[in-house]
């Protein structure tokens, strides 16, 4: 009885920690609409729109990648509740930047589109970045796991070449200070440089 009251509370509360990380996710969104809608997005509110939408997928992406290093380091398995939302709010985010970016900065025209994706180096950068990002998204699924069973963690493995292209993105369209960027690109290394260490032990085991 206690051992079934236990695993029922337990159940309600990762259900409840599911939904509230859920709802913190939409608030960077949230918070930008509130500021658009009260003319508080500065001087160039394009700008302002595409520069927060980019750097809340790269925040989510780099988040993702943070949880398996969590486990290993603390132990902390909670988080691994989170992952998969977190990675699709990181594709969620570069959707909207992609589309804010389609809207305020191309118009939507072909021949601009193809320019920015062929000639500006940041632009294939990030372009690459997004494809890589898309199967994982479509693939995040129970049912993809299971329908491509050892292939699925391997087609993951794309995410590490798609954040060092998201960083590369990030540095290239640097015009100021590159603080910003060298504290993304410390972070990246450290979340990559722990994973290669525990694969490499685990492979020497
Ligand atoms: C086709 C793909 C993409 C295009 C065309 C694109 C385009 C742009 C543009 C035009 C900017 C603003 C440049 C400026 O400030 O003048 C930007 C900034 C940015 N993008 Fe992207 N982007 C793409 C994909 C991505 C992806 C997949 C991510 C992350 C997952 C991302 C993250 C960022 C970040 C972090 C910034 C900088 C924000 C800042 O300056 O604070 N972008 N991108």
């Amino acid at each position: 009885m206690l051992v079934a009251q236990k695993f029922s509370n337990l159940r309600w509360g990762s259900i409840a920690q599911w939904w509230l990380v859920f709802l913190a996710a939409l608030l960077p969104l949230v918070l930008l609409v509130d500021a658009l809608l009260a003319n508080r997005l500065g001087a160039d509110p394009a700008k302002t729109i595409v520069d927060e939408l980019g750097t809340w997928a790269l925040i989510f992406l780099w988040l993702t990648l943070a949880i398996t290093p969590a486990r290993r380091l603390f132990n902390w398995r909670k988080p691994l509740l989170f992952r998969r939302m977190l990675g699709l709010y990181a594709f969620f985010y570069a959707v909207l930047h992609l589309v804010s970016v389609g809207t305020f900065i191309l118009g939507w025209r072909a021949d601009l589109i193809v320019r920015e994706v062929t000639e500006r180096p940041y632009v294939i950068a990030g372009f690459v970045a997004f494809l890589l990002l898309m199967p994982l998204a479509v693939t995040s699924t129970r049912g993809w796991q299971t329908r491509l069973g050892p292939k699925w963690r391997s087609l993951h493995r794309l995410v590490y070449p798609a954040s060092v292209l998201v960083l590369l993105h990030f540095v290239w369209l640097i015009r100021a200070s590159y603080a910003e960027a060298l504290l993304y690109g410390l972070l990246l290394a450290f979340l990559l440089g722990i994973r290669l260490y525990y694969t490499r032990n685990w492979r020497t085991r």
